[in-house]
């Protein structure tokens, strides 16, 4: 069905897969204490997996995740100020979309996590303190639950899609918080 005028295609389905299974939380090698933030959050294989699936679903929706970001973030002066003293909001537009694809590889290894630290470092040095990153990581929950809702047609997807997304998130927060 090619069909152009039909609207959000619920396009995802994953009613008939068992959510995580026991014994398959997301581990790395010489990562103590993550390995346990992530085993406590439930993080799995099988998580990482659905990311992977979902991808496709994000990449139509990333303008609108992206855009929704922005004006949230550019609705705060003091946050504003920041972009323009320290970068654009047209790099920084393009950085976040390849920050956000790059969740759904599905791929949580050493260099994504090195990653996100350097990023949690970077905006302590242009000065974005904790609350905002934490309002800006809910505004783009928000955005994604929203998303995800449109995209799909039954509860379970649902549930297991949001509940996969904002492990994920989780996650990030937790690494910036560190
Ligand atoms: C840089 C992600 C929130 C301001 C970046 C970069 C990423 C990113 C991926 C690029 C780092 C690089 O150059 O390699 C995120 C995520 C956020 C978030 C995931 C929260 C969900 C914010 C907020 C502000 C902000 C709320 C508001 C001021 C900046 C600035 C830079 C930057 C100014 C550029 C720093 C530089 O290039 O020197 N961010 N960001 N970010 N972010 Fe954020």
């Amino acid at each position: 069905n090619n069909n152009v005028d039909s609207p959000a295609s619920h396009s995802l389905d994953f009613k008939d897969q068992n959510h995580s299974v026991a014994g398959s939380f997301h581990k790395l090698e010489g990562h103590g204490e993550l390995n346990e933030q992530m085993r406590m959050i439930d993080l799995t294989e099988a998580d990482l997996n659905l990311l992977r699936r979902v991808k496709p679903v994000v990449e139509q929706n990333i303008d609108y995740i992206i855009d929704q970001f922005y004006n949230s973030v550019l609705g705060v002066n003091k946050l504003e100020a920041i972009i323009l003293e320290h970068s654009s909001i047209d790099r920084l537009k393009t950085t976040l979309r390849g920050h956000i694809l790059e969740i759904f590889n599905g791929k949580v290894d050493d260099e994504y996590i090195a990653k996100r630290l350097m990023i949690a470092n970077i905006h302590k040095k242009v000065g974005l303190e904790p609350k905002w990153y934490l309002s800006a990581f809910q505004n783009l929950q928000n955005v994604f639950i929203r998303v995800i809702y449109n995209e799909t047609n039954d509860d379970n997807t649902r549930l297991r899609v949001v509940q996969t997304v904002t492990k994920l998130l989780n996650l990030e927060q937790q690494l910036v918080l560190e």
